[in-house]
């Protein structure tokens, strides 16, 4: 086997690392994975590492081997009239994968990844056919095309907006002129663009003709693939809180278990704030009903007792969960964890999982402060437009130094490098389901009324509702356990 992996790299002029070797040997889809990265053109490393590997098996550009495989599987199984297998496969997470120990190189390997990710995401993009260093930009007069991390946009007096870019090799200046069709645009600091555009006469500034973010190509959205499963999303469940709504959540269990439609319901994800926590936010004491962390999770144990036991559950945490703060978040663990039964698989936040060939995104959604405050027309009562502008910028938390604390780690793990079928989200405490290029966007309610700081900020909460998304045929709805 492994002697064909590299015969078949070597004729292509494609040197392997002895990892990357083992990596692709132990692949179920070796084949495929390989074909990706000898047609990936002039795009593909001369040196194939591990991680290179691993960035294919995932694929950047929507393709997931793995998933397509799940499929693959999938449609079998049912010709053959075989028990669907129920699994929930973990795609990519933080957990057991966590380098950094918090110091500058760390944070410079952080931002080079995410770089070179989404530049080489933007190269593909053929409005940028040709991207240039911005060193070289530079020395051009017109037609530069070329990529770089925002550090820094205004306003200027005349009302244009200037941005500074940078790249491995420079910094640079772009103005965006008032009135053209990218003004009005936020743009986030740390976030990456393509320009195209051409220097000033003085040669000091780059005037844009164009700005071009990475974005997801137009999609069809989910095309039927035979499974009968329905995924439900519950989110913030906040146990532990004196606004947890117990009467809903009981209403909510009985009809798990009385339903027709509950029968179907396979998989439960729960995209973060299981519980209410302590310490989180100043005064948060005198809103709990419990005020010991352990207690919070063993009662939430016990309340996930209560779901029929056909469902497979998959936990995620939030910022109101006794893992680190900083993003990405590794799942629960140690005596946490112990308190489960099997039947919940412990995530990170976010976490890229595929459920019966679809691919999930979940994320918590703390950047959603940042995405609020920065860009004029978002807010949180719809989350889904920030889900967009998420999905335009193919990175889930942009901008270090705000309210989202980032880990550096030495790879970007908030870059949207796969387009999933299903992007869920919670923290801003509503429900929403919309669509954007054919990716499924769902905020998934609250347990909990409101509390004193969302009434404080005039946030209205749109708890105990239930998204819902049939696997098979994509299918979308909400059950409604306010009454
Ligand atoms: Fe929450």
């Amino acid at each position: 086997m492994k002697k064909d992996i590299l015969g078949t790299f070597s004729e292509k002029g494609i040197l392997l690392d002895p990892r990357a070797i083992d990596a692709l040997a132990k692949m179920p889809n070796a084949a495929e994975c390989a074909d990706r990265i000898i047609n990936d053109g002039e795009n593909r490393p001369l040196v194939l590492t591990e991680e290179d590997v691993l960035r294919y098996a995932l694929g950047t550009d929507g393709g997931v081997c793995v998933v397509r495989e799940a499929t693959v599987r999938l449609e079998e199984d049912r010709e053959q009239g075989a028990p669907v297998e129920r699994k929930v496969n973990v795609l990519k997470d933080i957990t057991g994968n966590s380098t950094c120990v918090g110091n500058v190189i760390d944070f410079a390997k952080l931002f080079n990844d995410r770089y070179a990710t989404l530049r080489k995401m933007l190269s593909k993009r053929r409005e940028l056919a040709g991207l240039i260093p911005i060193a070289k930009a530079k020395k051009l007069q017109r037609d530069l095309r070329f990529a770089g991390i925002v550090n820094d946009s205004r306003t200027t007096k005349n009302g244009h907006t200037m941005i500074e870019l940078e790249d491995e090799t420079d910094k640079i200046q772009v103005l965006v002129m008032k009135g053209s069709r990218r003004d009005g645009d936020t743009y986030l600091k740390d976030e990456i663009l393509g320009v195209v555009g051409a220097l000033s006469k003085d040669g000091e500034i780059v005037i844009a003709k164009d700005i071009v973010r990475p974005d997801i190509p137009l999609r069809n959205g989910m095309t039927p693939n035979g499974s009968d499963s329905i995924v439900a999303f519950v989110s913030d469940i906040h146990i532990g809180s004196n606004t947890f709504l117990e009467k809903e959540w009981k209403r909510f269990m009985a009809w798990l278990r009385s339903s027709a439609v509950a029968k179907e319901v396979k998989y439960i994800v729960m995209p973060g704030d299981l519980v209410d926590g302590i310490g989180i936010y100043p005064g948060q004491e005198d809103e709990l009903e419990i005020d010991d962390l352990y207690e919070q999770y063993s009662l939430l144990a016990e309340t996930v007792k209560e779901f029929p036991d056909w469902i497979q559950l998959v936990m995620m945490p939030g910022n109101h969960d006794a893992v680190r703060l900083a993003e990405p978040q590794p799942a629960l663990s140690g005596d946490i964890k112990d308190l489960f039964d099997s039947n919940v698989q412990f995530v990170g936040n976010p976490c890229y999982m595929e459920i019966e060939g679809r691919t999930i995104l979940a994320y918590h959604g703390k950047s959603m402060d940042d995405f609020n405050s920065s860009v004029r027309h978002l807010n949180y009562t719809n989350p889904q437009e920030a889900m967009k502008e998420m999905l335009k910028r193919r990175h889930l938390a942009p901008i270090y130094g705000d309210k989202t604390p980032l880990a550096p780690e030495q790879k970007d793990y908030m870059v949207i490098d796969t387009i999933p079928d299903i992007f869920v989200t919670g923290h801003v405490h509503v429900c929403r389901i919309d669509e954007y290029r054919g990716v499924r966007l769902i905020n998934a309610s609250a347990w909990q009324s409101q509390t004193a700081f969302q009434r404080m900020h005039n946030q209205m909460p749109d708890p105990a509702r239930v998204p819902l998304v049939h696997l098979g045929t994509g299918e979308c709805w909400v059950e409604d356990f306010t009454s």
